[in-house]
């Protein structure tokens, strides 16, 4: 399968399967027009650094309400931002929130940059968070590789050097693979079919819509894969 047609078959799984995620504009019951709101796709990205969907969900909609724009995160003080993040764990990344919404605000008129160069330049946003914003609420073309996409990745074009040495590997992969109509439903869709189908034990094979060009699936090798050098 080409990679046009490969992005295209995950895009229709996704139309169908999306998970429903409070900061996500859904394919299925989005309105003309409506596009994401890139605050919220910032908070939800730094929020699941390192936290489940599960664990996150309830503290997105706690944030949310409180501080509806980064603007209104700008102006909240440290210690009630530190307060609403208590039992998320990784508090550094909370102090990093305030001082990026701090710079968003006062550098860039409460306006994300849409640049995944820009995004960088912004406190707590490394290279898996620029990616994800710039493609997810802005729709540019960017390679996103998180736990999920390197495991489906690995499997799709049976992948077998051990992770963390596959890593540029895979990136170039997702870079060729992501599609440039709808490149951040695609970063979410490999995402949610890693959550969902493609999970690290048990995988569900015969729901996937990638089963049959699947080169590890072919061989037997899905549960093997990806690898994992030795600590
Ligand atoms: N994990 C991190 N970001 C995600 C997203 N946008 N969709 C699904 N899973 C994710």
């Amino acid at each position: 399968m080409c990679s046009a047609s490969a992005a295209q078959t995950l895009l229709t799984w996704y139309d169908r399967h999306a998970r429903r995620l409070p900061w996500r504009v859904s394919p299925r019951n989005r309105k003309l027009g409506e596009v994401p709101d890139p605050y919220r796709i910032w908070l939800s990205e730094v929020m699941l650094q390192q936290t489940t969907v599960a664990a996150v969900k309830d503290y997105f909609e706690k944030f949310t309400l409180a501080w509806p724009s980064v603007e209104d995160l700008a102006a909240a003080p440290e210690e009630d931002v530190m307060k609403a993040w208590a039992g998320l764990g990784y508090y550094s990344r909370a102090r990093n929130l305030k001082k990026c919404a701090d710079a968003v605000a006062a550098e860039f008129q409460g306006r994300f940059p849409d640049t995944e160069e820009d995004l960088l330049t912004l406190p707590g946003i490394g290279p898996y968070t620029a990616a994800a914003i710039a493609t997810i609420a802005f729709d540019r073309h960017a390679a996103v590789v998180d736990g999920n996409v390197e495991r489906v990745l690995s499997r799709f074009f049976q992948i077998e050097t051990p992770l963390p040495d596959a890593k540029p590997v895979i990136r170039a992969r997702m870079a060729d693979l992501t599609p440039q109509i709808r490149p951040g439903d695609f970063a979410q869709a490999v995402m949610d079919l890693g959550a969902t189908i493609c999970t690290p034990r048990r995988p569900a094979c015969a729901l996937c819509p990638w089963m049959t060009a699947c080169q590890a699936h072919s061989s037997g090798m899905v549960e093997t894969l990806p690898r994992k050098a030795p600590k």
